[in-house]
């Protein structure tokens, strides 16, 4: 069987670039709903629509665990489908969404007590980051930050004109006194040296890309019963489900060397 990972476009392209470095030998399966991007700014109910339908997709393609790597789609419906809809239609499978490996990873630096988050409308109005990060240590305070721009700024190669947005968004967050600021949305990792450079070296930035296949290794060794029924051939699939010139131009420019992108029906 094989590993799925699912984004609600080709952001999550960067976070797969790293979890296929870290952990080669799996098969993988990536599906980005390029037709329906961004999740960001729908509402709860259509997000968890669509999460289900690609889940299915890809559990139907033999994945035998899905990474969500949109924090969006994580945020919104990962409890729910957990909860309603795997016990009823999938209930060997399983789902990893891209929220509580990062908060795992930022509760390990004990010193940390106020968290800033950087995430799309949707993922703020879910409050699931602070509602995570009060299970994992009541101690922290967690201030969110809606940044609605990035994402079509990025989508449309506005790379160039981001400064002035992003300094308001993370000035907002620095007048919290915040000690980190976690990078939580699929695209973010391709402003992180621009983060960096606004917040300077006394703010930690935690980028997704950088822990997420160290937190997934760590997840398939505790996990038996994923782990001994995935393959290892070592083989990857790319799939989309709406196909443009500039989808091929952000696959290949986000995961950093040529991909072929399959067009899929869900
Ligand atoms: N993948 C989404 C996330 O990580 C960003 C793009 C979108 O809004 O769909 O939140």
């Amino acid at each position: 069987m094989k590993i799925g990972i699912f984004d609600s476009g080709l952001g999550g392209l960067l976070v797969t670039k790293r979890i296929i470095k870290e952990l080669p030998e799996y098969d993988y399966v990536y599906l980005g709903d390029t037709k329906r991007v961004p999740y960001g700014n729908r509402s709860v109910d259509t997000v968890y629509e669509f999460l289900k339908e690609s889940l299915n997709f890809l559990y139907k393609k033999n994945c035998k665990m899905v990474v969500v790597a949109c924090n969006t789609a994580s945020a919104e419906g990962i409890d729910r489908i957990r909860k309603e809809y795997l016990p009823k239609h999938w209930p060997d499978r399983k789902v990893l969404g891209i929220l509580v490996p990062t908060i795992e990873k930022v509760v390990e630096n004990k010193g940390l007590k106020r968290i800033g988050v950087l995430a799309t409308p949707g993922t703020v109005i879910s409050n699931k980051y602070p509602q995570e990060f009060r299970k994992a240590n009541k101690k922290i305070k967690v201030f969110q930050q809606e940044a609605p721009l990035l994402v079509p700024l990025i989508e449309n190669g506005g790379v160039k004109w981001v400064k002035p947005i992003l300094k308001e968004y993370v000035e907002k967050l620095m007048r919290h006194k915040v000690q980190a600021i976690i990078l939580g949305c699929t695209h973010y990792p391709i402003l992180k040296k621009e983060i960096r450079e606004l917040v300077g070296k006394d703010i930690i930035v935690f980028s997704q890309d950088e822990l997420i296949a160290q937190r997934l290794k760590k997840y398939l060794f505790n996990k038996d019963e994923v782990r001994t029924k995935l393959h290892k051939k070592g083989t990857r699939e790319f799939m989309v489900t709406d196909m443009t010139k500039s989808f091929k131009k952000h696959a290949q420019d986000w995961f950093g060397s040529k991909i072929k992108l399959k067009l899929v029906k869900l």
